[in-house]
């Protein structure tokens, strides 16, 4: 097998999980995620990606922590989020909601259901370890994207190690619930959450998997 069939073939084996087993991953193996996926680049090198990365009860005094804010506070991201979703991106963003919603049998206009779908974010899937993932706010947007970077590598490595793992905005939407619970300071912006562990493969949710765009929709040649 070529390296781009490796490649290729664990690319293609992550998904974004969203129902977990609660047997806990192994620090070894959370170490040799971590170890692979430090190697992304970044602009000058910086690395400004940091994770801060629950075990055991920590996990679960976070996901309840987390669920209280969200009954009470009002979400507020560290960096912009989308201002719209228009033609194409609303449709996928449409599509990949409908793939979710019909997997798990919540219908069209059941609002309570998609809601409830949605308040999963918050109990982290019943995942046995999050990461959050933080850059300096001095470093701005470039910062961001290099630890946009560090994300993807982290669910492919994890993925590498059987490790299955589900990035989260909704996380980093109470960024001030976030910093505050874990003692971030106010120098670093909350990006947001890798939940992770062993995927339920049983569960409707963890049961679809999302569409990607042809190659000659994405490249532009320029001659
Ligand atoms: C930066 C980022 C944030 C995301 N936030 C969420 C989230 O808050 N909740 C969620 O269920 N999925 C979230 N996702 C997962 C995406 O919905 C998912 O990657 C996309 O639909 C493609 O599906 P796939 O990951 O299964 O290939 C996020 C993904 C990324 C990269």
């Amino acid at each position: 097998m070529t390296q781009i069939d490796t490649l290729t073939d664990i690319l293609k084996a992550r998904y974004s999980c969203r129902a977990f087993r609660p047997d806990p991953v192994p620090r070894d193996v959370i170490d040799r995620i971590v170890r692979t996926a430090r190697h992304v680049p970044s602009w000058c090198n910086a690395q400004p990606w940091q994770v801060t990365v629950t075990e055991g009860a920590a996990t679960d005094r976070f996901r309840d922590a987390l669920q209280a804010e969200v009954a009470t506070a009002t979400p507020k991201f560290d960096i912009d989020g989308p201002s719209g979703y228009s033609g194409v991106y609303a449709e996928r963003r449409r599509a990949c909601g409908w793939q979710l919603y019909d997997a798990v049998g919540v219908q069209k206009g059941d609002r309570a259901g998609s809601g409830a779908q949605m308040m999963r974010n918050f109990a982290l899937f019943d995942a046995p370890h999050v990461a959050i993932v933080t850059s300096p706010a001095e470093l701005g947007p470039y910062g961001a994207m290099d630890c946009g970077g560090f994300v993807t590598a982290f669910t492919l490595a994890a993925k590498a190690l059987g490790v299955d793992t589900v990035a989260q905005a909704a996380v980093a939407s109470y960024s001030d619930l976030v910093r505050r619970h874990f003692g971030l300071g106010d120098d670093r912006l909350v990006l947001c959450a890798i939940s992770f562990g062993y995927g339920d493969a049983d569960h409707p949710a963890n049961g679809f998997r999302t569409d990607r765009a042809a190659p000659g929709d994405i490249i532009d040649w320029a001659t």
